[in-house]
């Protein structure tokens, strides 16, 4: 496939060539942060190996991501497109996960890592590199990053690359790197959207609806904010519900499990309509000081009405997920990443592509009298803790199920995507 690349901005060029810079080519590092969809990898990461290869011969590099699943995906496979159009030959060994790259009389080896794969940690102790390019280094943790700076710094002009989208103010990587430039002798650019010439305004405007709350701060406007105050802060009863009576009937329904006793359990059931690609959260089951044996009788009413779905559940509480399954339930731990399952969440909501039937939590099992409108109770009271980066830990008893449910789905649906394609 051929992919047209339009000039660079001055941004992304700046990032690709700033070692060639007389203001800036002999600070070690370049810190490149801001909006979503830049060209920040794009462009830092084809810069990098341009670098290594003009500057070195023989030498180790260091290219690291989230894990080494996303660093290939994201970063890899576009980079050696790009390398080999440019005349670079690229020998890529898997098993190794180690890139030779020779360009005219240089060859060097780049070294995959995934930051926040435990294994490969110890790895990156063994070697001496003259450069390391993060991609989307918040996700990784500060041991990984000092280990692997670590392995450069005895190498002369070596250089650390950079980029990341903002977390929260406190995260290491903005008080001990972006807050700390003079130090680490670096160099920072911020990016937003307008800096990616390929991105039309309806792009920009769509990316805008998709993200809600500290996302949209962070993502978009590319700010290192603090979460704070209300959680989900786009629901609106005017457009986050529906009647019953005009919620679609193609649904794929699945469910979302969080089990407590003294804390509330719920069960939650939604549809999504391939049609309409709107979610649709159609009940709720939120109960107290309820045994296991009565979120079974629950599940299996599920089931009878709408068959083998999916119990997206809680994984903390593995002898309650067994026993849904013994009763021959469809259960299946559900991930429970805090931050990317919320953002999921409330960018359906924003984009109101989540509605909630009115009525719902009015109709709850034919054995329960104790249901309540938990969800609506719960939507405007869920609130971020005031330092950390983290939900504060009530009110969110419906939401965690929805989060799991919505989370899980859509995750298990994006992989079935990307295996079909391959
Ligand atoms: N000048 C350009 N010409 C063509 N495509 C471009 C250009 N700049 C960026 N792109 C494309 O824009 C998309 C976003 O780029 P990239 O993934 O590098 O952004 P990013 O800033 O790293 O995003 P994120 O913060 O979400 O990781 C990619 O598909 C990339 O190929
Ligand atoms: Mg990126």
């Amino acid at each position: 496939m051929t992919v047209t690349i339009a000039p660079p901005s001055s941004k992304q060029l700046f990032s690709e060539f700033w070692w060639l810079y007389p203001k800036y080519k002999n600070k070690t590092t370049l810190i490149a942060d801001g909006s979503i969809r830049t060209g920040k990898t794009m462009w830092m990461s084809l810069g990098f190996v341009q670098w290594g290869t003009h500057e070195f011969d023989g030498q180790n590099f260091i290219m690291a991501g989230k894990t080494i699943a996303s660093l290939r995906r994201n970063v890899i496979v576009p980079l050696i497109n790009r390398l080999v159009r440019l005349g670079y030959r690229v020998k890529d060994k898997q098993s190794d996960n180690c890139l030779t790259i020779t360009f005219g009389n240089h060859t060097n080896y780049f070294y995959l890592f995934g930051g926040k794969d435990e294994s490969r940690q110890d790895l990156v102790q063994g070697i001496t590199a003259a450069g390391c390019y993060f991609d989307e280094v918040a996700l990784m943790p500060e041991s990984f990053v000092n280990q692997a700076t670590g392995r450069a710094l005895t190498v002369p002009n070596h250089k650390y690359w950079f980029n990341c989208n903002p977390a929260g103010p406190m995260h290491y990587f903005k008080l001990h790197w972006i807050d700390d430039l003079k130090d680490k002798d670096a160099v920072r650019v911020t990016f937003n959207m307008y800096d990616n010439p390929i991105l039309t305004n309806k792009e920009i405007e769509d990316a805008k609806n998709m993200y809600s709350g500290v996302f949209f701060d962070r993502y978009i406007l590319g700010k290192w904010s603090s979460s704070d105050g209300v959680i989900y802060p786009d629901f609106s009863k005017d457009k986050n519900m529906i009647d019953p009576a005009d919620i679609p009937t193609d649904l794929d329904y699945f469910c979302g499990v969080d089990w407590g006793y003294s804390h509330y359990g719920s069960i939650v059931l939604c549809g999504y309509s391939e049609n309409t690609k709107k979610v649709y959260m159609l009940n709720e089951y939120t109960h107290q000081y309820k045994e296991i044996d009565y979120w079974v009788d629950v599940a299996l009413k599920i089931q009878d009405k709408y068959g083998d779905i999916p119990f997206y559940c809680d994984s903390a509480r593995p002898e309650h997920v067994a026993r849904f399954q013994e009763e021959g339930l469809n259960a299946i731990n559900a991930d429970k990443s805090v931050l990317i399952g919320i953002e999921k969440l409330a960018g359906l909501i924003k984009s109101r592509r989540l509605l909630v039937a009115k009525d719902e939590a009015k109709t709850t099992t034919d054995t329960d009298e104790d249901s309540s409108e938990t969800f609506l109770h719960e939507i405007f009271e869920y609130v971020w803790q005031k330092v950390k980066d983290a939900p504060v830990k009530e009110h969110d008893h419906v939401l965690d199920a929805l989060r799991y449910a919505i989370f899980e789905y859509f995750k298990e649906r994006e992989s079935a995507v990307e295996t079909y394609n391959i």
